[in-house]
């Protein structure tokens, strides 16, 4: 969900220790000017964008190329497919996220993970109204044990969860799931959730990660090999 932050996290960028685990390697930053860094297949098309949406784009992919070029991978380009998703180098999955001043990205070995989703939000309600667009069944019950005044932040982590979630998996399936195809269930304190997935997810359900730290919230999950499609979650 993009929009502007609020002056209690402007300028800052989120911690995401204890986000994925060790096979997944992450870096996050304040959105900054790095549109000189860009390799020429990630400008196509780009001189359209918003000077703004140009930084956005340009800041997840100086925090990729800085993650590969650790494990020495260096001048692989991460350009956009027709869809938006981002075309990962051979070899390589990953994920991006970002939330008006901050970015943050997720990537891993593909022979590890077939797919990973992050997902940055600031920690605060949404819009009135918009939990009836993202919560349903008994994540309405969820949201609403803390009566009126809760509701609205706990549908952004619903909301959170569940972008997450679909960033992980939507590579692989093509396929647009409505936010009511994802039944969520969040433990705030274990600071996890299992999300169950439509039937042509592969898994039926998926374990993630949710955490708040610093006036953001940010979630993370990971599609394990072996979960791929065997219709059964296992846990490790
Ligand atoms: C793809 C989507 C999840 C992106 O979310 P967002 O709130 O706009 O933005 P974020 O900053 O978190 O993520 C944007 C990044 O995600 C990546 N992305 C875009 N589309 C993607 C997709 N379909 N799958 C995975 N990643 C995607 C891109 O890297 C993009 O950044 P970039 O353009 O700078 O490279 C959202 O726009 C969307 O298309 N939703 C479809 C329906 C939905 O959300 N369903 C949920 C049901 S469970």
């Amino acid at each position: 969900m993009n929009e502007a932050d609020g002056d209690e996290i402007a300028g800052s960028a989120p911690c995401l220790d204890g986000l994925f685990s060790p096979a997944v390697l992450t870096a996050s930053a304040p959105i900054d000017d790095h549109v000189a860094s860009l390799l020429p297949a990630e400008r196509e098309g780009l001189a359209q964008a918003s000077p703004s949406r140009q930084r956005e784009y340009a800041t997840g992919r100086w925090l990729a190329h800085a993650l590969l070029r650790d494990q020495g991978e260096h001048d692989l380009a991460i350009p956009r497919n027709a869809d938006r998703t981002p075309r990962w180098p051979t070899g390589w999955v990953g994920s991006i996220t970002h939330s008006g001043s901050a970015c943050a990205v997720a990537v891993s070995r593909a022979d590890a993970r077939l797919g990973i989703g992050i997902d940055l939000e600031p920690d605060r309600a949404v819009k009135p109204g918009l939990e009836r667009m993202i919560c349903f069944g008994d994540e309405l019950a969820w949201i609403a044990e803390e009566g009126e005044s809760g509701l609205g932040h706990r549908c952004r982590l619903v909301f959170s969860a569940k972008e997450a979630v679909y960033k992980a998996f939507h590579p692989r399936t093509r396929r647009v799931w409505r936010f009511a195809e994802v039944a969520l269930e969040i433990d705030l304190d274990r600071e996890s959730f299992e999300a169950r997935l439509p039937a042509d997810a592969g898994p039926a359900a998926v374990t993630g990660r949710i955490l708040r730290r610093g006036g953001w919230i940010v979630s993370g999950v990971e599609w394990r090999r072996e979960d791929a499609f065997d219709g059964e979650p296992r846990d490790g």
